[in-house]
């Protein structure tokens, strides 16, 4: 770079290629993720650039209103933090996150998989909602769920589009279950020509948590994220009666994430949760999952006006988030996004990459000549011929 480098960044993939250079290469491919082909990723991002947009030459408006809100909560731009559950990315973790979310006036969602308590993550943002995979007993489910409530978490969100499918054409990085003495000696090579990266965790007096404090049983341990892993896997997976279950146990606002299908939207409907998030796990799950933004318009006509719909999967420009918008979503939810922010320059670089959607989304308000963001719609945008996927709307079959 023949240039001085700017810490802020001027794009979500600028701050990709920072978090490259500066993080372990094993933990940046543990955010880069995906499985076996890698099409599902790939789509969730490229099917944004297929969608083109209808600016207009004048009439433009000078006031521009951004936010909204989420059951029930206002927020500033309708861009949520998406839980992720990653260690060793920085220091401060989701605690950094949770903080530049609320500087910035929007939700943290946390995963049960995380590196940081539930109770520190929410006293950095009060608006903070939990998520929980369905694992381990009714019971454990219970307590984790009672811990969250008392720590202040807004809503539940059950994130149940997984299946355990593993394999990387590219390959995985070994990830060691404990960060103990012989696997620091594994791993030191990769941390030393990450200066800056090891530097912040000396400065922290912290080796990098490996563990799961959000799935530490009452006077127990918590899991490493292996053992957590491992339950989850043993867990039967759920029926539509156990998310009903789940639902009534939580009691609060519940979202349920990782629809792509219409049927399933109406299940949920009937199920009694509040919103769901069209996702595909940003493609870490079953590959050749279709990218969310084209799932997202039958779901959204489907159950739009029943429940809230959010989505998430490919967000890396605040272009992306008003054509999420024109296509019937209330919200985004951005994982990689911000995770490249805080790899990239801690809570700043994720309170940069929050103000670079807030930007490319008002850019794409007033170039649409609109005063708010709740006037977009399908008439904004031009959709190529068989853009869309309907998945799961079939006419049912004949009986006879
Ligand atoms: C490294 C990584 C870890 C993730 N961990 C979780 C998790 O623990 N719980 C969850 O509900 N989703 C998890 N997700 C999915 C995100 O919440 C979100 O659905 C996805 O990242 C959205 O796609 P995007 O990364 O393209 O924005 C994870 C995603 C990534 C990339």
């Amino acid at each position: 770079m023949p240039w001085k480098q700017n810490p802020w960044f001027e794009t979500v993939l600028e701050a990709q290629r920072r978090a490259k250079k500066r993080l372990p290469p094993s933990v940046y491919a543990a955010l880069v993720a995906g499985s076996e082909r890698g099409r599902t990723p790939d789509d969730n991002t490229n099917a944004f650039g297929e969608l083109q947009f209808a600016p207009h030459v004048a009439g433009h408006q000078t006031d521009r209103e951004l936010g909204t809100s989420v059951l029930g909560i206002p927020i500033s731009i309708p861009v949520l933090i998406s839980p992720t559950g990653v260690q060793a990315v920085h220091p401060d973790g989701e605690v950094a996150v949770a903080r530049a979310a609320a500087n910035r006036g929007t939700i943290m969602g946390l995963s049960s998989f995380a590196s940081k308590p539930v109770e520190e993550v929410a006293a950095a943002n009060p608006n903070t909602f939990f998520q929980m995979y369905w694992t381990g007993t009714r019971e454990a489910m219970v307590q984790r769920m009672d811990r969250a409530r008392a720590a202040g978490a807004k809503a539940l969100i059950a994130t149940l589009d997984w299946s355990f499918s593993i394999g990387r054409d590219w390959g995985s990085p070994a990830i060691p279950e404990r960060l103990d003495f012989k696997a620091m000696v594994d791993f030191a090579p990769e941390a030393l020509v990450r200066p800056t990266w090891l530097t912040q965790y000396l400065k922290s007096r912290h080796l990098p948590d490996l563990s799961a404090p959000n799935l530490q049983p009452p006077g127990g341990e918590a899991p490493t994220f292996f053992g957590a892993y491992y339950e989850w896997q043993q867990t039967p997976p759920p029926s539509w009666e156990d998310v009903a279950w789940l639902r009534e146990a939580w009691g609060g606002p519940f979202v349920l994430k990782g629809i792509t299908r219409v049927d399933d939207a109406k299940r949920a409907v009937d199920a009694g949760v509040d919103a769901i998030s069209v996702s595909n796990h940003g493609g870490n799950n079953l590959d050749t999952t279709p990218a969310t933004i084209r799932c997202l318009p039958a779901v959204a006509e489907a159950v739009g006006d029943q429940i809230e719909v959010l989505l998430d999967g490919g967000i890396r420009r605040g272009g992306d988030v008003a054509k999420a918008l024109a296509l019937g979503a209330r919200a985004v939810m951005i994982g990689r996004a911000y995770l490249w922010g805080l790899a990239a320059n801690g809570q700043t670089g994720v309170e940069n990459v929050l103000d670079l959607l807030r930007m490319g989304l008002d850019s794409a308000v007033l170039g649409l000549g609109h005063k708010s963001i709740h006037e977009l719609s399908r008439d904004d945008l031009y959709i190529p011929e068989g853009f869309e996927r309907v998945l799961g709307a079939q006419k049912e079959a004949p009986t006879s």
